[in-house]
């Protein structure tokens, strides 16, 4: 399959409330989006994806929608969105926006019916069990920490959360609830937006079973994510979901997102010939650097060790040979729940800007489309705010509660976790410039702003030929003007090396070659005898022009692009 819009956008992930804020209150809006349209454009961007903007209690900052057909009131309106897609068209882009259908606020008139009574019409909108002696239906943990349960005495009943309390999980199985929301779904598609990217789709369905597991020593609650993630069922909600919605917009495009999600997996959601989402955001190349037995009474993205650069080499050729001709990919190093790559995969220190590069060349050359995290293309970072109560995110206070609360760590060990791992890392105010809170808002924001602001901001990087942002720009003009970088396969070299990312796209006219060193050492690099050429051209650099050899010496960082002439 080629053409298609989706195939060739390059998408960009804003955060609304911390992307910009219009009207001074201190949390980012519609309008704010609206005013940083042309920015985007000279990006590059041709598609927005906009996190939750519904109306919302705001436990995960709009992931618990409260009403699905209206906006927060701090985000703006309907018609303020309605404006956002026409000043989208008007510049050729695409609105993209979040679509929860796992769970609901527990403030949703849905839950609040339910919760009444055992024979309330939306009881079984969600999945209400009795208690074990006392003791939760199962001890499942849920994927902020504690249990999946919640008690709630009205009618001596618990509900299950697979994120917050606050966000009861819908039951699929029941008819009722789906036609509800694919009723919701068709109104958002009347109302003109251009694609969906679909949340936490991998646990519509569970084992409803509720088999109960023998928890590690010292855990109350076991992490058993199979039981509730990836399960068959959930191929047949999206399938009917799709021939009653989006099938009838044929120019929509769906982004599924499947935690757990192996290749075999990603197969089934976004084939070509399945007819369930046009592409997946799984998760594999995300946590390689994770260390589970180092700590065990965390979920494993809480631990760390170095990155084995391998792993991350086969992650990136199991899913760019193994979609190939089969299904499309994304390409994406964060997102608003992911450490910042440069602190996470890269540097803070010194050449944080030639490893900015470096990272974007590794990654968006591949084939698949991009999804650019807001702040990513300024080299945004990680925070490490020094008091608890300066964050924000309500995963962190249930696992705090579960860890510290429980005497399983202490305060300064779980502080370290959260300024290496926790979601707000990605979550401070887009940094403008280098006035007073980032050039984001003119009133202190809803959370603060990373004190590097003064060094790292977008101002800064416009005028300034050799930026981090301006790479982004010339790279992302050669991917859209070359279609073999688009559409060529992916062939992977020195798969061993722990260094070296090489790879080339080719696609029988034209061939290029990404090397990529991918630490900050100077390492020396053969050019395997597989890769034949006759003559190269430098396509893009992030430190200096030099021409290809069978024996390069590269710099801490280097990254180098080179169309291949046989
Ligand atoms: C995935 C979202 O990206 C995350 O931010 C959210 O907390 C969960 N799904 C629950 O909606």
């Amino acid at each position: 399959m080629r053409g298609k819009w989706w195939q060739e956008a390059v998408l960009y992930e804003i955060y609304p409330r911390s992307f910009y804020d219009s009207n001074g209150d201190g949390i980012g809006d519609i309008q704010g989006i609206i005013k940083k349209l042309d920015y985007l454009k000279a990006l590059g961007v041709t598609a927005i994806w906009v996190c939750p903007f519904y109306k919302s209690p705001m436990d995960d900052n709009g992931y618990d929608v409260s009403d699905f057909y209206s906006l927060a009131e701090e985000y703006g309106t309907l018609e303020d969105l309605k404006m956002l897609i026409e000043e989208l068209h008007k510049r050729e882009m695409r609105l993209i926006i979040d679509l929860i259908l796992n769970h609901t606020s527990d403030e949703h008139p849905w839950f609040i019916e339910s919760r009444k009574n055992e024979d309330n019409p939306y009881r079984d909108y969600y999945i209400w069990r009795k208690g074990n002696n006392g003791k939760p239906p199962t001890n499942w943990e849920s994927f902020f920490g504690g249990s999946v349960w919640e008690y709630d005495e009205t009618t001596d009943y618990y509900y299950m959360h697979v994120f917050s309390k606050k966000m009861p999980d819908l039951n699929w199985r029941n008819p009722k609830m789906r036609e509800d929301m694919y009723q919701m779904i068709k109104w958002w598609l009347e109302l003109g937006v251009d694609g969906f990217r679909v949340d936490a789709v991998a646990h519509l369905s569970r084992n409803w079973d509720f088999p109960n597991y023998k928890a590690p020593e010292g855990k109350e609650y076991v992490a058993c994510y199979h039981e509730y993630s990836n399960r068959p069922e959930v191929h047949d909600y999206i399938k009917e979901m799709n021939e009653r919605t989006m099938n009838h917009y044929p120019e929509v495009v769906t982004i599924g997102e499947a935690g757990g999600a192996s290749l075999e997996d990603t197969l089934k959601y976004c084939a070509y010939d399945r007819n369930e989402f046009h592409m997946l955001i799984q998760f594999d190349h995300c946590w390689l650097d994770t260390d589970p037995d180092s700590a065990p009474y965390v979920p494993s993205k809480w631990t760390w060790k170095d990155l084995d650069l391998r792993d991350l080499k086969r992650s990136f050729k199991k899913y760019q040979v193994g979609l190939y001709g089969k299904a499309w990919n994304t390409l994406y190093w964060s997102n608003h729940d992911q450490p910042r790559v440069l602190s996470h995969y890269g540097t803070e220190g010194p050449d944080w800007e030639v490893c900015g590069k470096m990272l974007a060349t590794v990654l968006y050359m591949q084939g698949g489309t991009p999804i650019i995290y807001q702040g990513e293309e300024i080299g945004m970072m990680n925070v490490k705010f020094d008091n608890l109560e300066d964050y924000r995110d309500v995963e962190i206070f249930t696992l705090y509660k579960e860890t510290v609360g429980k005497g399983l760590a202490t305060h300064e060990e779980m502080m370290e976790r959260i300024h290496h791992r926790s979601r707000d890392n990605a979550r401070t105010p887009m940094q403008w410039s280098d006035e007073p809170y980032a050039g984001f808002s003119t009133t202190e924001p809803w959370i603060k702003v990373n004190p590097n602001y003064t060094k790292i901001n977008v101002d800064e990087q416009l005028n300034r030929e050799d930026s981090l942002l301006n790479y982004y720009k010339r790279l992302f003009k050669i991917r859209q003007n070359t279609p073999t970088l688009i559409y060529g396969d992916f062939k992977l070299y020195l798969e061993d090396d722990e260094n070296i990312v090489l790879y080339t796209r080719s696609d029988g006219n034209e061939e290029y070659l990404v090397l990529c060193n991918f630490f900050d050492q100077h390492v020396k690099v053969t050019l395997p005898n597989d890769i034949e050429y006759q003559a190269s051209e430098l396509i893009i650099s992030n430190i200096r022009e030099i021409n290809l050899q069978v024996e390069m010496n590269l710099q801490p960082y280097e990254a180098l692009v080179y169309k291949l002439f046989k």
